[in-house]
């Protein structure tokens, strides 16, 4: 195959591949912002897109054909996809452990620190089953790249990716795209000194760094000046490392409103509403939808809605929690016990409030896309209270798709505040009480108001759809 001009590397790939009865392969387009702001893009270029093999049927189809030329034609995707089959004690080391266990805690600020984390031998072998998953990464995409290609390295998974890329091909231009939020110093300095600097000049190997916040990104800086004593340039945001300037930008993603609005218009989506309604009559909905996921912050957003319940008894009977908390990374023990703590507080709330005819709470677990898209178009106040959140795109797609205006109480810790935080109802996510004041005053704001600051929510929402994030991406590699 012709090598590419513009490739794209993530953990999680814009496909997923799953068996048929038969035992034949069958794939489907993966979730996510980053697929549909691709597929416009790879469709025009010539585009490959490096991923891991995810589960058993990925790993055939990655031992059939390395690498495959895709096509979704519904849904825009032609591309060419390369998935890597890494071997599974590496990639636990790799995902489960040191990304989803460790850097993700770390940038979310997750740790209850009396006994984790620890930084022991166990770690030390983890530590090297994620340089080798790294280095899977750059080698596929050494392979498959021309010259002077374009290089889109995304997220924490593949922190390291850069600096092998550049260490073997400076003609490459190469970026990395930070997904989550980053620590500050003063957190991230809980990491070995030794991988605080692997971790921060594997992606100074950059030409350009993408975050979703200037909080992030500033945080990104202020770590390689506490770390790396490197020179930091605070009004251009760049950083002089290894007689290279690195250029620092922040892209805010937003939402896809037209291909989101067809999909929420389609009969599937239809129905679960006139379902929904059914069940909630005339209720008002309260809605969030989330993987249940530690900085997601679900537990404390549950508490709220009981204090509220609690606190103004008047609401008994008029209002529905709807809390969709879909599975994720239920190899990591803790996401399996937050779970079970998710189901338990749900359950509480119901045994302590619920009547004959109303139903205070309604818990689904299992993902459904349609069914979160109906509560999207339904919901009068939609909750989302992460402890720490790179953007949060829920609370973008979410008023994008609003029937009647919804209004949003949100984390002040999310991303998506900066720009979202003046229409929004801000709210300190550790704070149970404001939390419950705030969605009080969402539920009894005017109807008026609800709908105008909705409006301007769609607006700032929508400001940067993913075509248009992307292609600022390589744009900056230009
Ligand atoms: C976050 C990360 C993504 C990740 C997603 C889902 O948004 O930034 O890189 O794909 O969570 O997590 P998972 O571990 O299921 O891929």
């Amino acid at each position: 195959m012709d090598k590419a001009q513009i490739l794209v590397a993530s953990n999680r790939g814009p496909v997923s591949f799953s068996f048929g009865e038969d035992g034949s392969l069958d794939y489907r387009r993966g979730g996510g912002g980053l697929v549909s702001g691709l597929s416009s893009v790879a469709s025009s270029t010539d585009t490959m897109w490096v991923c891991a093999a995810l589960s058993d049927a990925d790993r055939a189809a990655a031992a059939r054909a390395p690498e495959a030329r895709l096509d979704l034609a519904g849904y825009e995707l032609d591309m060419r996809v390369r998935m890597l089959d890494i071997p599974p004690d590496t990639f636990t080391d790799a995902y489960t452990r040191v990304a989803n266990s460790t850097l993700w805690f770390v940038h979310h600020m997750l740790y209850d620190t009396p006994n984790k984390p620890r930084f022991d031998a166990a770690f030390r072998s983890q530590w090297e089953g994620f340089r080798s998953y790294n280095a899977a990464f750059a080698e596929a995409l050494l392979t498959g790249s021309a010259d002077n290609a374009r290089v889109a390295v995304q997220d924490y998974h593949l922190a390291l990716v850069p600096r092998l890329l550049r260490q073997r091909r400076p003609d490459l231009r190469i970026a990395h795209f930070s997904h989550t939020p980053w620590a500050p110093p003063e957190y991230f300095r809980m990491l070995p000194a030794d991988i605080r600097r692997e971790l921060l000049e594997g992606m100074l190997g950059a030409d350009h760094l993408g975050f979703l916040s200037r909080r992030w990104a500033d945080a990104f800086l202020r770590c390689c000046e506490t770390f790396l004593r490197v020179d930091v340039d605070w009004e251009q945001r760049t950083v002089e490392f290894g007689g290279r300037l690195i250029h620092l930008g922040v892209h805010s993603l937003g939402a896809d409103a037209e291909s989101l609005r067809e999909r929420a218009a389609a009969e599937d989506v239809e129905q679960w509403r006139t379902r929904l309604r059914e069940r909630v009559g005339e209720a008002k909905l309260v809605v969030r939808v989330d993987r249940t996921e530690l900085s997601k912050n679900i537990v404390r957003g549950l508490e709220a809605f009981r204090e509220l319940l609690h606190e103004h008894p008047e609401w008994h009977g008029r209002v529905t929690h709807l809390a969709f908390a879909y599975p994720s990374r239920g190899d990591v023990p803790e996401y399996r016990e937050y779970t079970e703590q998710v189901q338990r507080v749900a359950k509480e709330i119901n045994q302590e409030f619920a009547t004959a005819d109303w139903s205070p709470l309604i818990l689904e677990v299992q993902d459904d896309f349609a069914r979160s898209l109906a509560a999207y178009r339904m919901a009068d106040v939609l909750l989302i209270n992460p402890i720490r959140d790179g953007m949060n795109l829920v609370a973008k797609e979410a008023p994008t798709l609003s029937d009647d205006g919804c209004a949003l109480v949100l984390s002040s810790e999310a991303g998506a505040a900066d720009e979202l935080g003046e229409d929004a109802i801000l709210v300190n996510p550790y704070d149970v009480s404001e939390t419950a004041r705030a969605l009080r005053t969402a539920l009894e704001m005017p109807d008026d108001e609800r709908r105008a600051r909705c409006e301007r929510l769609v607006e700032s929402a929508t400001a940067l759809p993913p075509k248009r994030w992307f292609e600022a991406q390589l744009r900056a590699l230009k």
